[in-house]
């Protein structure tokens, strides 16, 4: 099933009785890097994915984002879908999403999964990095920004050995309208610390990252994990920073083990 919410590409599998799962994609991506976990995870659980504002088949708009207003789009479709508390699932963007959703009201939300993401919002380096990512898409086009950057997403492994995958994600990560794409930089180097929430969060958490993360790597995420009180943290084999892809199965396996426990 698909629809638009407030202007937002959604996509859900599965039965609608079943627990909800949210799954928030990274940067720049789009819902579609879900697919291996919806594929698995939608036989006994109902999948709802959606691709950010800015990105993939979403409303693009002026490009003037902010994560707060990533938030209330999550929001909105957790609304729009009639969902009642789903678990919450992010990976690195998505995950500063879920960060901060959990922040604003964690009471929405059954459990939350946090793939390759951090709580820490950008130093200054992170910052001027994201300007010159934004001017290099103006004055050399998206791909000459996102060709490095993807694949710096990415373990050098799988971009040898798992090369159709990487190539068909980067060919995705090309078509986005660059208004989109550097509305998502603005909005993720002007988002807010969420580190000082974590030892608030009360939800069941699960913690995933990838082992050759070069982005959040594995010390970053750990660190993270023992703040929030019930959180599970494991290092995926065989990964960079986008682990659900690269290593479907050890993730699914974590998360189908994770979501069985919560059902006691
Ligand atoms: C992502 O995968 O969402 C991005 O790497 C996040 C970031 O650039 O901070």
């Amino acid at each position: 099933m698909q629809k638009k919410i407030n202007g937002l590409y959604v996509t859900a599998k599965g039965k609608p009785e079943n627990q909800s799962i949210v799954f928030v994609h990274g940067f720049p991506y789009d819902h579609t890097m879900w697919n291996f976990q919806i594929e698995e995870l939608s036989k006994k659980y109902y999948c709802v994915s959606y691709d950010v504002r800015g990105l993939g088949k979403s409303y693009v708009g002026d490009g003037q984002y902010t994560m707060e207003a990533f938030v209330w789009d999550l929001f909105s479709v957790i609304e729009g879908m009639k969902l009642e508390k789903p678990v919450l699932c992010g990976l690195s963007m998505g995950g500063y999403i879920s960060l901060r959703a959990v922040e604003v009201d964690q009471n929405r939300f059954k459990a939350l999964i946090l793939c390759d993401t951090r709580s820490q919002a950008d130093d200054n380096e992170g910052k001027l990095k994201r300007a010159l990512a934004i001017n290099q898409i103006n004055t050399e086009g998206l791909a000459a920004f996102a060709e490095p950057f993807v694949t710096n997403c990415f373990w050098n492994q799988t971009v040898k050995k798992k090369a159709g995958l990487f190539n068909e994600v980067l060919r995705n990560s090309l078509k986005h309208n660059p208004v989109g794409v550097k509305g998502g930089l603005i909005a993720m180097l002007s988002r807010t610390d969420t580190t000082k929430a974590l030892k608030k969060f009360k939800l069941p958490t699960l913690v995933l990252v990838g082992k050759h993360d070069a982005l959040t790597p594995p010390e970053v995420m750990q660190k993270m994990a023992k703040k929030i009180k019930k959180s599970d943290f494991f290092v995926v084999p065989k990964a960079g920073h986008m682990a659900p892809l690269e290593n479907p199965d050890f993730v699914n396996t974590k998360i189908i083990k994770f979501l069985e426990k919560l059902e006691g």
